[in-house]
């Protein structure tokens, strides 16, 4: 993942050789948005609007797409991703409390990233874990089995 200023994006040989390969190809707007997201794990607004420039898309097609499509970012992301499920099954052994308790402890509200760039907090509704429930998953490592203080025990078990 990477952080570049807008000015720094201009210049971005990465970000230039997505454009170009999308260039003149309006149909491939979700192709470029994907490529995009990957580069900088997010979509910054100058990216999106080099892309509608050159794939001749209005920007207002740009950002509805990125903002309708629930796997796009407008923000970027934490150095973890801490995601509490709420589905039926960690919803009925305690879930909402334990997400309750892992927002407090980070500070952040849904979908926010810590000051400190940390962590961004994000809920999902079942990861096929149920057997393990409640679960919380940061990054790719399902933790089963959570209480509020186990979960609390785990966020800061990453730096
Ligand atoms: S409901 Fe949480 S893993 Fe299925």
């Amino acid at each position: 993942m990477r952080y570049l200023c807008s000015a720094q994006l201009e210049e971005d040989p990465e970000l230039n050789a997505i454009v170009d390969l999308y260039r003149n190809r309006p149909e491939q707007l979700i192709a470029a948005l994907l490529a995009v997201q990957k580069l900088y794990g997010y979509l910054p607004e100058a990216a999106m609007r080099s892309l509608a420039k050159e794939l001749k898309v209005p920007f207002s097609k740009i950002y509805g797409a990125a903002t309708f499509y629930s796997q796009f970012r407008l923000k970027p992301r934490g150095r973890h991703l801490a995601s509490v499920c709420l589905g039926t099954a960690c919803q009925v052994r305690g879930g909402e409390r334990i997400y309750r308790r892992v927002k407090r402890e980070l500070g952040v509200k849904l979908g926010e990233t810590t000051p400190d760039g940390r962590f961004t907090l994000e809920t999902v509704s079942c990861v096929g874990a149920c057997g393990m429930a409640p679960v919380v998953i940061v990054d790719e490592h399902t933790h089963g089995r959570q209480t509020p203080e186990k979960a609390v025990k785990v966020i800061n078990s990453y730096d």
